[in-house]
């Protein structure tokens, strides 16, 4: 009775919608009561054919499409005068986000709008300009490690943490979070794994909930011996401000500080927020990073100019500063070229609290809308060679778009990304001393990729490394 019941709701909904005249165009393949679920399976080997599919579609349609899973509506947005008003309009996540929230919950990604005001305030300062001043000798030294190693990215985070500690982070924590992030990819393009009571029967969650009791454990042994050492050295601390250096707080400092002695975070929160923001920058670090050495070595021409810079900047010191790092122009243009035509994170998504009214359609409250920001990086504003990869259209700004919301790499609006600073920082350090010792040959265009919430190569991505003399 109940199922007949449900059902019918579910087709009256559908042909409401069919007939709402505000209503964005449908993604094709929409079927009574179930949407677009059978459409999605269609791709559930391949789900970044499935989005790069659904956010063509939206730019081929004007900016904005529709799709249902079930009576549930998932707006695709790609106009960038629509994905400002949603993006300024929404500060609560998409449905999406939910898979994660077993693990993160109130990290900055997953956390409720209103704890994400007052946290994100909190950590703010972690990622201030002085703090990152204080990273750039130890990046410098990083990077140097990185030239004579060239295995994994090995950058020291903003967490603050001695090398040794790092080290927990970058293995066992690394892999770990990398097969989280995969059981949250399988769960998110099943949509009958998202109802809470068929999701905790099954092995997935199982297996997800070992990953977080292991996760937690590593995370806490590294909170504990960061907190003792800090005790043992006695650091007084005042709003963030280290008053024994002067300097500000790296991020587990500032954690730390905030708990212990302003009681404004909990340890579970603690935790929640350094895994977020592990989360948020290893994977779109170190995929950004060997996707530019990929193009590096595509386009040569493009190589020797960077390499060309590079010296001049170096001259003779071994390492770079921070006014170094300002005159390295075209490096960060071939940076933001790269980031532009290869959307490390493709989408983000937002749940519309409120009915939006667009100049051509209406966007209903209660409903998901993903932010596309691949359909953004590739919108007609930027000319006729928009899939083009094309470093020098930064150093001309007459030639970029005037509206600046096609071009948002690091999100769009408040909720955008904390670290982006520190991305940038991290990234042109490491390709400078790398680019200055070695020369990369490879081939983009021989790459497959996969959405695992940030999109990276599904093959090996092969590259050959020679040293310049
Ligand atoms: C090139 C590298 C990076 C890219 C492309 C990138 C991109 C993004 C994007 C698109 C978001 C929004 C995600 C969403 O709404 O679902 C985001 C959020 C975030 N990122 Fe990054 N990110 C990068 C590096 C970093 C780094 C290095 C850190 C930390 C050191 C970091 C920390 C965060 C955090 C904590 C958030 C959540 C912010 C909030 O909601 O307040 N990211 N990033």
């Amino acid at each position: 009775m109940l199922v007949v019941l449900f059902g019918v709701i579910a087709v009256l909904l559908w042909y409401w919608w069919k007939r709402h005249p505000r209503s964005p165009p449908s993604f094709p393949g929409e079927l009574p009561i179930i949407g677009h679920v059978i459409a999605m399976l269609g791709y559930r080997n391949d789900i970044w054919s499935f989005i790069k599919r659904v956010c063509d579609y939206s730019l081929e349609n004007g900016g904005l499409i529709r799709l249902n899973v079930g009576s549930h509506i998932i707006y695709v947005v790609s106009d960038p005068n629509d994905t400002g008003v949603v993006a300024s309009t929404c500060l609560e996540k998409g449905f999406f986000y939910e898979i994660g929230k077993d693990f993160v919950q109130k990290g900055l990604l997953t956390s409720d709008a209103t704890t994400w005001k007052t946290h994100r305030k909190l950590l703010h300062p972690a990622f201030n300009q002085q703090v990152l001043n204080t990273f750039l000798n130890e990046m410098n030294i990083q990077a140097r490690n990185l030239v004579s190693q060239l295995t994994a990215v090995a950058q020291r985070t903003s967490l603050g943490l001695e090398a040794k500690d790092q080290n927990i982070i970058d293995n066992n924590y690394a892999n770990a979070i990398q097969e989280i992030l995969n059981i949250f990819c399988y769960r998110g393009i099943h949509p009958w794994l998202y109802p809470p009571f068929i999701y905790k029967r099954t092995a997935w969650k199982k297996k997800e909930d070992d990953l977080i009791r292991d996760l937690k454990n590593m995370i806490n042994t590294v909170i504990q011996k960061r907190r003792s050492d800090l005790k043992a050295n006695n650091f007084v601390t005042n709003n963030g401000v280290d008053s024994i250096t002067g300097r500000f707080k790296p991020v587990l400092d500032l954690l730390l500080h905030l708990a212990d002695e302003e009681h404004a975070f909990t340890d579970d929160e603690i935790k929640e927020h350094l895994d977020t923001i592990v989360i948020a920058s290893y994977d779109t670090t170190s995929t950004v990073l060997q996707t530019i050495l990929l193009v590096l070595g595509t386009y040569p021409e493009v190589q020797e100019r960077v390499y060309k810079e590079v010296q001049e900047v170096f001259q003779n010191s071994e390492d770079l500063s921070m006014l170094d790092l300002s005159k390295l122009v075209y490096l960060e243009a071939v940076i933001k070229e790269v980031l532009r035509v290869y959307s490390t994170v493709p989408i983000v998504s937002r749940k519309l609290d409120t009915d939006i009214v667009l100049p051509n359609y209406t966007l209903r409250a209660g409903s998901t809308c993903i932010l596309s920001i691949y359909g953004l990086h590739l919108h007609p504003s930027w000319g006729p060679d928009v899939k083009e990869f094309k470093p020098e259209r930064w150093l001309n700004p007459d030639t970029l778009p005037t509206n600046p919301n096609v071009y948002v790499p690091f999100s769009i609006g408040k909720r955008n990304c904390i670290g982006k600073q520190y991305a940038m920082m991290s990234l042109k350090t490491s390709l400078a001393h790398i680019v200055r010792k070695l020369h990369v040959s490879g081939d983009i265009s021989n790459i497959k990729w996969k959405y695992e919430l940030v999109l990276k190569p599904a093959n090996p991505a092969l590259m050959e490394f020679t040293i310049r003399y």
